[in-house]
């Protein structure tokens, strides 16, 4: 699949989440939408009423990450609501498996998320049943936070665990993504990269997205 660009729109005009998405459409190839519950992170977002409300009529295919408890409850319904990916935490749920299935019937693409002090060996399992992982390099909870890069060796064993599986698992990387270390992510594995602030407080949020592409593809491993 190559790279491939998520913008987060955690810190754009949420007043104006339609148009926001707007300004990333035809060059994005997902739009990052970042449920939280206040409950599994320390933030409040929007929900599911916000989400089917802006899917219609959306453009770019959008990327559903739920920082949320019990997402067995909820997850399936993003993915009826026309989300492409629907992201759920390995630490929210005693049941991913069932979460996974669930999102799949729905009809989206599947893919669990970790946080930096769960290992990826908490997901191992779980290849034949996600078609993403998603590793936090921030804890998960708000935009703008400083990058850890000391998440590059478990994006290293995510790919390692991909590239050993039969399926074709992306591996996701999620907070303080940007021109300064989206190269890093890249050369270690990843290839789905979610970019908030980065592309946002760009003054063309359109060309930071192609600027992030760029770099990734020159520092993405042969
Ligand atoms: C953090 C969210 C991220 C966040 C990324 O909990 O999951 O998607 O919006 O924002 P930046 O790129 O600013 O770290
Ligand atoms: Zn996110």
């Amino acid at each position: 699949m190559g790279i491939q660009i998520s913008p987060s729109v955690l810190n754009s005009d949420l007043s104006r989440l339609h148009d926001e998405v707007g300004r990333i459409a035809g060059v994005a190839d997902w739009v990052h939408l970042d449920i939280m519950d206040n409950h599994f992170v320390p933030n409040l977002t929007f929900g599911l009423p916000v989400v089917e409300s802006l899917l219609r009529g959306l453009s770019v295919p959008a990327d559903c990450h739920l920082m949320i408890d019990d997402p067995g409850r909820w997850a399936p319904g993003y993915a009826a609501a026309g989300a492409g990916s629907v992201t759920f935490h390995a630490e929210a749920t005693t049941a991913p498996v069932r979460v996974a299935k669930d999102i799949r019937a729905a009809g989206a693409r599947v893919g669990v998320a970790v946080k930096p002090a769960t290992p990826i060996s908490a997901v191992a399992d779980l290849a034949p049943h996600v078609d993403m992982i998603l590793v936090m390099t921030v804890e998960p909870g708000f935009g703008g936070q400083a990058f850890m890069a000391d998440m590059m060796p478990k994006v290293r064993e995510a790919r390692r665990l991909a590239d050993a599986s039969e399926f074709d698992i992306w591996i996701q990387v999620d907070g303080g993504v940007g021109p300064d270390t989206i190269e890093q992510c890249s050369a270690a594995g990843a290839d789905v990269f979610v970019a908030g602030s980065s592309v946002y407080r760009a003054p063309e949020p359109a060309v930071m997205v192609e600027s992030l592409r760029a770099l990734a593809e020159n520092a993405s491993r042969p």
